[in-house]
């Protein structure tokens, strides 16, 4: 059942060729998908042989295979978790119920905008990646760019296949949709704010996958609970995957943070102007990113209290995180949850009903991830005996949606004027000038074993490889 079978045109564990309709119809988008990847995946890739993992099969071993791989030769293919038969709904008015494997016709447009929603995201972060490779830092940068990369791709495929195994027309209709979105585009962009945002150097990539790839595992998680079983079992499979792109955006940061921190004991200095002489970007330049990122990112759990947060709840089809190990009634029936509010100059907590303050929960909980994240890149900055300290900022910055979109609030929770916020959100977010000087680093360094100047190498190597393996291949 867990074998993938790699012997068709789209490698699977669904059993496809046993359902010659799907299989024809998804045969039919696979060259669309191609042409957007030729069109968007990584720029002058094609022919580039790249050390990847493969999944040869989903059990907990045998997923990770690597070999050397042309991209556009990447199988990309359909994994799901295997079926537990006893699955129940776990949560919401239907809990108890056997969990379900076709779509309930009420819920059928809410859980296809769902997973229209989820699938558009994992297209855009190709796109948004597209001219990344152009100036990897190191080789074993550039194949966990691709890694990242390729599976992203992978991700699209996994929500096409729901879209065309349970939503017939409409859902075939909205994956070639998926394929014709653009990150950034003016007409046509892709669905959420962060998706539409720019990637243009390293600092941004690691950013990115450290805080908004990790968006991506809650939102992931929450689906994993659906009672809409396809659903969960499609994105337990595509978590195990996501994890190695937040390892990505951590050890990332993490070895820019090193280099700086060596640079400025080597050197004893301090001063952001100096260090950046050096060629390393210093301490404040990636707060500034991270404080961009992560409000960014924030957005995307949606609006603090939200009737169709506890729609999606109370029909079945998204959970909290880690529902089932939430001892509680799964229904929140009588339930409330603080928020915070703005009134006039202050935020103040409130509470409220549990079941529309879920977006806020699930917010909550990746806070906490993303804290014990800084925690770990503080001891890098703690052991070099520097007193710099990362901090996030407060979950009110600089936001564009929700209670908080409109006003001015401080990285301390301060509510400000506009003329304060003028004055001072340069000295909270990337600047211009911090761009182009990161910007002004991006070179590419593509020799086995080198890396560049601004970033520390890795503490191993892929697959346990040495420092200097040709991750990527040049012929
Ligand atoms: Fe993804
Ligand atoms: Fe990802």
């Amino acid at each position: 059942m867990s074998t993938i079978d790699y012997n068709e045109r789209i490698p699977n564990n669904v059993n496809l060729s046993e359902n010659k309709t799907l299989q024809r119809a998804l045969e039919r988008w696979q060259p669309a998908y191609l042409d957007w990847w030729k069109e968007m995946g990584p720029d002058e890739s094609s022919q580039l042989e790249v050390y990847l993992r493969t999944a040869i099969s989903v059990d907990p071993k045998g997923w990770a295979h690597f070999d050397y791989v042309k991209m556009p030769d990447y199988r990309w293919g359909i994994f799901l978790t295997p079926v537990d038969a006893d699955r129940k709904v776990n949560f919401g008015a239907h809990k108890g119920e056997d969990a379900w494997q076709e779509v309930p016709g009420e819920y059928r447009s809410t859980l296809r905008r769902i997973i229209v929603t989820q699938g558009d995201t994992e297209p855009a972060s190709v796109e948004q990646q597209q001219h990344l490779g152009l100036t990897c830092p190191s080789l074993y940068d550039l194949r966990n760019l691709f890694q990242v990369n390729v599976e992203e791709g992978r991700h699209l495929w996994a929500m096409v296949y729901l879209l065309h195994a349970y939503f017939g027309r409409d859902g075939r209709e909205e994956a070639e949709a998926l394929l014709e979105r653009r990150s950034g585009d003016a007409d046509n962009p892709r669905i959420l704010g962060a998706f539409n945002e720019r990637t243009p150097d390293w600092l941004s990539f690691f950013m990115f996958t450290f805080l908004t790839d990790r968006d991506g595992k809650y939102q992931l998680a929450a689906l994993a609970e659906s009672g809409f079983d396809p659903l969960a079992r499609t994105c337990r499979f595509m978590l195990t995957e996501e994890a190695h792109h937040l390892f990505v955006g951590e050890s990332g940061i993490s070895r820019v943070i090193q280099r700086t921190c060596e640079a400025m004991k080597a050197n004893r200095v301090e001063e952001p102007e100096k260090l950046r002489a050096l060629g390393v970007i210093d301490l404040p330049t990636i707060q500034r990113y991270l404080n961009f990122h992560y409000s960014v990112t924030l957005d995307l759990y949606g609006s603090e209290v939200s009737s169709n947060a506890a729609n999606f709840y109370t029909q079945g089809l998204k959970g909290r995180f880690e529902e089932t190990k939430v001892g509680d009634d799964h229904q929140l029936t009588n339930a409330e949850y603080e928020v915070l509010d703005l009134v006039g100059d202050k935020l103040v907590p409130k509470h409220v009903p549990a079941l529309t303050a879920l977006n806020e929960r699930l917010r909550d909980d990746y806070i906490r991830d993303v804290e014990a994240g800084i925690g770990r890149w503080n001891r890098i900055v703690e052991k070099a005996g520097i007193a710099f300290r990362f901090k996030l900022p407060h979950k009110a910055f600089n936001r564009h949606i929700g209670t908080f979109a409109g006003a001015h609030i401080g990285p301390d929770g301060q509510v400000l004027s506009e003329a304060d916020w003028t004055h001072h959100h340069r000295e909270w977010l990337a600047t211009e000038a911090d761009r182009e000087f990161v910007g002004s680093l991006m070179g590419r360094v593509a020799e086995p074993g080198k890396f560049a100047n601004w970033i520390a190498p890795p503490a191993r190597g892929i697959n346990n490889q040495p420092q200097d393996f040709e991750y990527v291949r040049f012929h």
